[in-house]
């Protein structure tokens, strides 16, 4: 098969990664995906940076295996740990990665205050340090770790009492500020995007990474003459470390969130 009709893989430590997989077919329709999920060993968020090294490599050489052309890191969590081993290992790879949308909440014309939520391992992270950094001068960036969140949404909680009182306790330190932006740094998050609207109790605009990500994989596939050629719909395969996770995969693809 001709490289440019080879599928596009797309990598998150479980099933947050098809809220990307979902801007990437909306955006490129007639390439073939190829989403693996590590649900198995997720959540990332809360291991070691060694940890999500390995799993994050081993997920990449799989892909890879499979023949394809391009990799869709999908997840931040893995992306901050482990996106520079994978460009060296693999240089002539397209491999595009996500970070949390910081820079257009920022920037946005008004924009004062941006909370952005994310893994613990995310935000302990050197990478989102430095990308906070660069924008604490348009904006008061506030870094929010959400430990226990990814795992909701892994388990299929998207709504309900459980997550309202998660999110309300999450969210109690900012009743009296006034926030411009949250920044959804983990893709498992736009999940739970209306039940973070509701809990938040007051206006606030929610973005995320996702269309960034689908945008810069079109960008990379065009530059390298990799993009398809062909005028059928594209195909989407799901795999995932726990195959009982297989049927969940589908339903969030699609989802109305
Ligand atoms: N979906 C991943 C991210 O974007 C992390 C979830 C996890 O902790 O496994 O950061």
């Amino acid at each position: 098969m001709e490289q440019r009709e080879q599928p596009i893989g797309v990598f998150d430590s479980g099933l947050g990664g098809i809220s990307v997989l979902r801007a990437c077919t909306a955006l490129l329709p007639q390439e073939d995906f190829l989403f693996f999920g590590d649900s198995a060993n997720a959540p990332y968020g809360e291991k070691s940076l060694a940890q999500v090294r390995r799993l994050t490599i081993a997920a990449v050489d799989r892909l890879l295996a499979q023949g394809v052309k391009a990799v869709v890191v999908a997840c931040n969590t893995a992306t901050s740990a482990a996106i520079h081993l994978l460009r060296q290992a693999h240089p002539d790879l397209p491999i595009i990665g996500i970070e949390p949308a910081v820079k257009p909440a920022a920037l946005d014309v008004g924009s004062s205050s941006v909370i952005v939520m994310a893994t613990p391992l995310t935000i302990r992270e050197d990478k989102y340090q430095k990308l906070a950094a660069a924008f604490c001068h348009e904006a008061n960036v506030i870094s929010l770790p959400c430990p226990g969140l990814a795992e909701m949404v892994e388990g299929g909680l998207f709504d309900g009492p459980v997550l309202d009182g998660y999110l309300q306790d999450l969210f109690l330190p900012f009743r009296y500020c006034s926030v411009d932006y949250i920044v959804l740094g983990c893709t498992h998050y736009p999940f739970v995007r209306r039940a973070i609207a509701r809990n938040f109790g007051q206006p606030v605009a929610i973005i995320d990474g996702s269309e960034g990500t689908a945008r810069q994989l079109r960008r990379q596939l065009d530059a390298q003459g990799l993009l398809s050629q062909r005028q059928r719909p594209g195909t989407v395969t799901f795999q995932n470390s726990r195959p009982d996770k297989l049927t969940m995969s589908h339903t969030l693809f699609h989802m109305d969130f």
